[in-house]
């Protein structure tokens, strides 16, 4: 191993540390703080209608569980469809489940919208003093604790399985919440009494902190504003609003540790990168450490007054006004939980002419449940194309993630839709809980000057690999030579759920070599264009090497089925290996 793949493997192993630091961070509770075998204690809390209950009323039945949840954290969003599913079960046998929220943040309003989108029909209950949070010394939420009838503690820890913070696993493998509730309505103790639960940390308030010097009206607000509400803000991807001071007060405990784990803002590429790319999401280190020492320092509000305005953002087009828009014809019922394939979607243009386009956008209907868009032409005079064959040679035309910028071409450079082609729209759906419909978009500025560079896509591919089963680092090279001087202007790295890493490498006419993108973490979640800054230029008889490591054991949380052996295709359980760029040829100008 050379001293740069050392560096590389250092980082990853690293990174792979935090993740599962996140991941587990609930296990290091004090054994003291357990509970297992001990009675639950009356605690009082409030209904959604305000009124001051004791949780113990809410116990008449054989079993009971208290299952905590949250309004926005993405796995307790997954998760209510499963409890609900173990209630119609074991409901008439004795189960009782109460739903408990401690975020701060989390209104009854709030709640009770919630809930009532979760279709959950078990009692919630909030938690806003958190005197039971303390008591069980719950960390997050989506931690169940079951008690038998004797009001005795014999399970606390995850539902089951399947999702992890940042990973959704195809189905669950251990329904550790199930197995307890029937060992316990046999009145035997669970085989497994205690798991880690995943979710989201719950923030502990200390309560009013008076320090003023980074405050949320001086510092806090704006910081947010620039990183996180593109995302994080009502109806768009991220799963809850960062958009006031007690949303970001509540989710201060989880924001500590996505910032300081680097996984929020996404972003993918390796930190020698920075700067090289126009929509590089980043939080300058500066405004990191402000976060941190105001999380530190109790997060103080600051002077309301002093607060910077609200981000305004458009609801218009951000490509300016589109000379046409196209539409998914038939909307796609998104399921509540689980996985869900890359769906296809076709749209006839119907141009007479070829139309050169400067700029497009594609833009979800239902934009909380919409990862990624791809969009394609084909032919369909052309021969009858898989979707696996999409964009291959050509064809392919843009990529959008949510929260990026669209793709908007200088004057005199665009891309060619030639007449009578037909659009495809690859649409990668996440679930959150929550019935969705969607139909997507998909819109064009064209260009009415004459177009001086024509902007051109292909994928540098490799259909020819044999992932084996259980192989953790597994490597597919593919590569091209260009056969003229090239202005290389974006990349895309395309794998499924077994993409590792991905690096594009540059083997110049002289003989040296130089690395043009390295994703050491590819996450399949963001399928992102890395656009450069400044192009690149590749003289001519330069080799364009794409290499992917594909992780096909089963530590790849992700993984469909680290059993089998893995090949090329659509589907999610196959792979791609596609190393898409955007060029111009410098003679055409560019
Ligand atoms: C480009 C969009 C985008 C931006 C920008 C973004 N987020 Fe997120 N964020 C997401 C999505 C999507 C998820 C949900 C991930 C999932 O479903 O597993 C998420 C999840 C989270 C979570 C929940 C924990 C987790 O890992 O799922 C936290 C906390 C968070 N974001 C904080 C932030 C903060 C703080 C910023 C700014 C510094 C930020 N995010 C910027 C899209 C974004």
């Amino acid at each position: 191993m050379n001293a740069h793949q050392n560096k590389t493997m250092k980082r990853m192993s690293h990174s792979l540390a935090l993740i599962i630091t996140l991941a587990f961070s609930a296990q290091a509770w004090p054994s003291t703080l357990d509970r297992i075998g001990e009675k639950l204690a009356p605690v009082k809390l409030t209904t959604l209608d305000g009124k001051t209950v004791n949780l113990l009323d809410y116990h008449t039945g054989k079993v009971f569980v208290v299952a905590y949840t949250g309004v926005g954290c993405p796995i307790a969003g997954r998760y209510a469809p499963r409890l609900e599913a173990l209630m119609k079960t074991y409901g008439n046998d004795g189960l009782q489940i109460v739903g408990i929220n401690a975020n701060p943040q989390d209104t009854a309003d709030k709640v009770r919208d919630d809930i009532k989108e979760l279709g959950i029909t078990f009692p919630v209950l909030l938690d806003h003093d958190q005197e039971l949070t303390r008591q069980l010394d719950a960390k997050t939420t989506t931690v169940v604790f079951l008690v038998d009838k004797a009001g005795v503690i014999q399970y606390r820890g995850m539902i089951d399985n399947q999702y992890v913070l940042g990973a959704v696993r195809h189905k669950a493998s251990k329904n550790y919440l199930e197995k307890a509730i029937k060992a316990t309505l046999k009145s035997k103790k669970p085989e497994i009494s205690r798991t880690a639960a995943p979710g989201c940390t719950i923030t502990r308030i200390k309560g009013e902190s008076t320090s003023e010097k980074v405050t949320y009206a001086s510092h806090i607000k704006r910081i947010i504003q620039d990183n996180c509400v593109a995302c994080h803000r009502p109806k768009q991807v991220g799963p809850f609003s960062l958009t006031s001071f007690e949303s970001v007060r509540g989710w201060s405990a989880m924001i500590h540790s996505v910032i300081t784990d680097r996984r929020m803002p996404p972003w993918n590429a390796a930190s020698e990168f920075d700067g090289k790319f126009s929509n590089q999401r980043s939080l300058p280190d500066k405004d990191k450490q402000a976060i941190l020492s105001w999380i530190a320092n109790d997060m103080p509000r600051g002077d309301e007054s002093q607060d910077p305005p609200d981000k305004k953002f458009s609801r218009l087009w951000r490509i300016g006004k589109p000379d046409k828009v196209f539409t998914v014809k038939k909307g796609f019922s998104v399921p509540t939980e689980g996985v869900v394939e890359y769906q296809y979607f076709s749209i006839p243009t119907k141009f007479k002419e070829d139309k050169w386009i400067q700029a497009m956008e594609a833009r979800p209907g239902a934009a909380d449940v919409v990862h990624h868009i791809l969009a394609f032409t084909v032919d369909p005079k052309g021969p009858n194309r898989q979707n696996s064959q999409l964009g291959l040679e050509d064809g392919f035309l843009c990529a959008a993630v949510p929260g990026d910028t669209p793709s908007i071409f200088p004057n005199g450079r665009a891309k060619k839709l030639p007449a009578g082609h037909t659009l495809v729209l690859q649409v990668h759906y996440t679930t959150n809980g929550k019935k969705r419909k969607d139909k997507c978009k998909l819109a064009m500025v064209f260009s009415d000057d004459p177009v001086e560079e024509e902007v051109r896509t292909r994928g540098i591919y490799n259909l020819n690999f044999k992932i084996p089963p259980g192989d953790p680092n597994f490597e597919v090279r593919s590569e091209h030579t260009f056969e003229e001087d090239t202005n290389l202007l974006s990349l895309y790295p395309h794998m499924h759920f077994r993409g590792k890493s991905w690096k594009y490498v540059a083997h110049y006419p002289d003989g040296t070599t130089k690395t043009l993108l390295d994703v050491p973490r590819f996450d399949y979640n963001w399928q992102e264009s890395y656009i450069l800054e400044n192009p690149i230029t590749l003289p001519k008889d330069t080799k364009l090497e794409c290499i992917a490591i594909f992780d096909n054991s089963d530590k790849n949380l992700v993984n469909p089925d680290p059993s089998i052996e893995v090949t090329f295709g659509e589907q999610s359980w196959e792979e791609m290996m596609i190393g898409y760029i955007d060029y111009v040829s410098v003679a055409d100008g560019g």
